[in-house]
C-alpha cells in the first residue's frame, strides 16, 4: 500500500512513522511533511500545502495513494473528507459536518447541553455590551473563547472581570483572532486537572487509544503563557479505571450516538479534552484530531498495525479488531525554538540528531526543514524527543538522556514533564 499523510507536524511525523511500520506499507508520502519525514526509509515529502484541497486530490490521485490520513483540523473543516469521497479515494477522518465538533465552539457546546453532556455552563454572544454584562454577573474567574479555530489562541482563561473584559474587547470589539473570534462563548471556570482522552471512531463502535496529558503552559510548574503543548506522556494516571468507565459512559458513547442520530456519524480520531475533578470529568473540548504533542508519546506505544486501525473505521468495523499497547510508559518533551509561543528565530542548523538511537528512544520531528542536507530550525515546537520506560520515572530520565544531546541556538524545553504523573500514581 501506499499511505499519503497529511500535515507537517511532530503529530504527523509520528503517525507517518507507525504506518511505515505496518506490514501492509510500502511507502508513506507525507504533504508537506518537514525534515524527519524526509530522512524516514520509506517516507517521501510532497510540497502540498493541508489546506490546498484540490492539489492533496491531484496528489492522490497521481501517486496512486490507497490511503490518506489526515493529520490537523484545517482540512477535515474544509471538507477533506467529502471531497476524497466523492472522488472514489479512501480518507480517514470526520466529514466536514462532522469536524464541527472543533470547528465550532458554539455548535459543540449546544451539542453538548442538548446531549446532557457533562460540560461547564456557558453562553454565546456576538455583542460586545451583552457579553460584558454577563461576565459582570457572573464574576471570575471565567474562561472567553473565540467560536472558531483559533491556532491554539481563542482561549483565556480570566482570573478576574477586568481580564475576561480586554479579551471580549479583543475578540468580539477588535479583531485579535479575526473571525474567529466575533462570535464568542464564555464559559464557568472549571477546577482539576486536564487529560487527553482519544477515540478512534467509526461512526457506531469506537476503540478507545491509551490515555495521555499535555502540559500546555510553556513554563515549568504550568506557568508562562499558553502554548500548543511542550510535552505529553502516557498513560495517565488521572484517568483512573473509574474515571475511563464514567468517560466511556457519559462522554464518548452519547456524542458518537448522538453524532449518528443526527445525521453526522463521527468517523476519526475523536480527542476529548477533559476537566477532571474529584474523579469526574467534563468536556472542555472536542477535537476531531490528534492532539499533538500527546500523539507522539502514544503511537510509541501502540503496537498493533495501525493500518488495521484506519481500514476497520473506514468501513464500520472497528468492533472486530483489538488494539494493544506497550504496557510501559512514554514522555514525549517538546524541545521549542528561542520566542515560543509568540514569532521565532528560525534557520539554525540542529545539532545532535545522529547520535545513534536506542530502540526505546524516537524523536519526532515538527518546527524542522531540510536545507542543503541539514536539518535546520523552521518553527515554533521543533522536535518532540520521546521515550519509553518501565515506569514514567525511567521514561522521563531516558527522554532527558536524549535531550542533553541535541543543540541550537535558543533551544529550550520544560523540565517537568510527566510530573504531574509521577504525583498521581503514588497518591
Ligand atoms: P481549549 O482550547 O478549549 O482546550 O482551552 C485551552 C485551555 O484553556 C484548556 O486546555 C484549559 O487549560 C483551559 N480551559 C478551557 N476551558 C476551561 C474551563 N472552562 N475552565 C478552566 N480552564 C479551561
Ligand atoms: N495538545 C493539544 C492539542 O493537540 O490540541
Amino acid at each position: 500500500m501506499k499511505v499519503l499523510v497529511i500535515g507537517n507536524g511532530g503529530r504527523e511525523h509520528a503517525l507517518a512513522w507507525r504506518i511505515r511500520q505496518s506490514p501492509q506499507v510500502r511507502e508513506v508520502l507525507v504533504a508537506p511533511g518537514n525534515a524527519g519525514t524526509a530522512f524516514e526509509p520509506g517516507m517521501r515529502n510532497a510540497p502540498v500545502a493541508p489546506t490546498d484541497i484540490d492539489g492533496l486530490l491531484a496528489l492522490a490521485r497521481q501517486e496512486r495513494v490507497d490511503l490518506t490520513v489526515v493529520g490537523p483540523e484545517a482540512p477535515l473543516s474544509l471538507g477533506i473528507v467529502d471531497r476524497f469521497q466523492a472522488s472514489g479515494l479512501r480518507c480517514f477522518g470526520p466529514t466536514q459536518a462532522a469536524a464541527q465538533l472543533e470547528a465550532s465552539k458554539a455548535f459543540t457546546k449546544a451539542f453538548l447541553e442538548r446531549h446532557r453532556i457533562p460540560t461547564a455552563q456557558y453562553r454565546v454572544f456576538t455583542d460586545l455590551d451583552s457579553a460584558k454584562a454577563y461576565v459582570r454577573d457572573r464574576g471570575a474567574p471565567i474562561v472567553v473563547k473565540a467560536d472558531g479555530l483559533a491556532a491554539g489562541k481563542g482561549v483565556v482563561v480570566a482570573q478576574s472581570v477586568a481580564e475576561a473584559e480586554s479579551a471580549l474587547d479583543a475578540m468580539l470589539g477588535g479583531d485579535s483572532v479575526g473571525a474567529a473570534g466575533h462570535r464568542v462563548v464564555i464559559e464557568d471556570f472549571l477546577a482539576g486537572e486536564e487529560a487527553s482522552y482519544i477515540v478512534i471512531a467509526d461512526g457506531t463502535n469506537y476503540i478507545a487509544l491509551a490515555t495521555s496529558q499535555d502540559h500546555k503552559r510553556r513554563d515549568d510548574g504550568d506557568l508562562g503563557p499558553n502554548t500548543g503543548g511542550m510535552g505529553a506522556y502516557s498513560p495517565a494516571p488521572v484517568v483512573t479505571a473509574a474515571v475511563d468507565a464514567q468517560v466511556r459512559r457519559e462522554i464518548i458513547e452519547p456524542t458518537l450516538a448522538a453524532m449518528r442520530a443526527e445525521g453526522h456519524p463521527f468517523v476519526g480520531f475523536l480527542y476529548a479534552g477533559l476537566m477532571i475533578h474529584h474523579g469526574r470529568a467534563s468536556v472542555l473540548e472536542y477535537n476531531v484530531r490528534c492532539g499533538d504533542p500527546e500523539t507522539q508519546p502514544i503511537m510509541l506505544r501502540l503496537k498493533s498495525d495501525v493500518i488495521e486501525l484506519y481500514q476497520a473505521a473506514i468501513d464500520g468495523r472497528l468492533s472486530q479488531v483489538a488494539c494493544a499497547w506497550d504496557p510501559r510508559s512514554a514522555v514525549g518533551v517538546v524541545l521549542a525554538a528561542e520566542g515560543y509561543p509568540g514569532p521565532v528565530r528560525k534557520g539554525d542548523p540542529i545539532g545532535g540528531l545522529s547520535v545513534t538511537q536506542l530502540p526505546e528512544v524516537k524523536v519526532f520531528h515538527a518546527g524542522t526543514r531540510l536545507r542543503d542536507g541539514v536539518a535546520t530550525t523552521d518553527g515554533g515546537r521543533v522536535l518532540t524527543v520521546c521515550a519509553l520506560g518501565d515506569t514514567l520515572l525511567a521514561a522521563r530520565r531516558l527522554a532527558y538522556q536524549r535531550v542533553e544531546s541535541i543543540q541550537w541556538p535558543g533551544m529550550f524545553c520544560r523540565r517537568d514533564i510527566g510530573v504531574r504523573g509521577l504525583v498521581n500514581s503514588s497518591a
